[in-house]
């Protein structure tokens, strides 16, 4: 396979083991670094290999882009598509804005941590699920709205997570 950022969005699952995955962000690495805002590139693709960037990843690529771990932390911590915690398949987030809130998410959340037993930030012990919350989502006039990957679903209620939750 050529190294590019285009071939790390194919459904391979880019190497089973940590080992495997390490050694393909070395690869990305190799033939980033030398380009004009690589980090950020390379922080891409290696949260596309890894699934996440934990500190471990972080240092392995401050030490092979000759880069100080806190530089590459900074830019991780700024940029909210960059996540230090695992991910589960899917991202369900709760909306938790005011027109969804008074319409009962917290009981959606409560909910959907009963269900998928979890809290808010976890993932579920399968790694299908993230559940998160998060501001307004832009469908206040359908509230409660719950956001699954790219997909919104309104009007959601408690007996409806099954349902919702089938979907994926
Ligand atoms: S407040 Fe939930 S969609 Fe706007």
């Amino acid at each position: 396979m050529s190294l590019s950022l285009e071939n790390l969005t194919c459904n391979c699952d880019h190497g089973s083991t940590d080992e495997e995955k390490y050694a393909l962000i070395g690869q990305m690495i190799d033939a980033y670094k030398d380009k004009e805002g690589s980090l950020i590139q390379v922080l891409h693709a290696a949260q596309e290999i890894y699934g996440y960037l934990p500190l471990e990843l972080q240092k392995f690529i401050a030490l092979r882009m000759n880069k100080p771990l806190s530089e590459v932390n900074g830019v991780v911590s700024f940029y909210s598509f960059f996540s230090t915690k695992e991910r589960g398949e899917h991202t369900i987030h709760v909306c938790m804005g005011t027109a969804c809130y008074v319409r009962g998410a917290q009981k959606l959340v409560e909910a959907l941590e009963d269900k998928l037993g979890v809290a808010v930030g976890e993932v579920t012990p399968d790694k299908k699920f993230t559940l998160d919350v998060a501001r307004c989502i832009g469908a206040c006039g359908l509230a409660p709205a719950v956001m699954v990957d790219n997909d919104v679903h309104r009007q959601v209620q408690p007996s409806g997570i099954d349902a919702m939750l089938k979907q994926y």
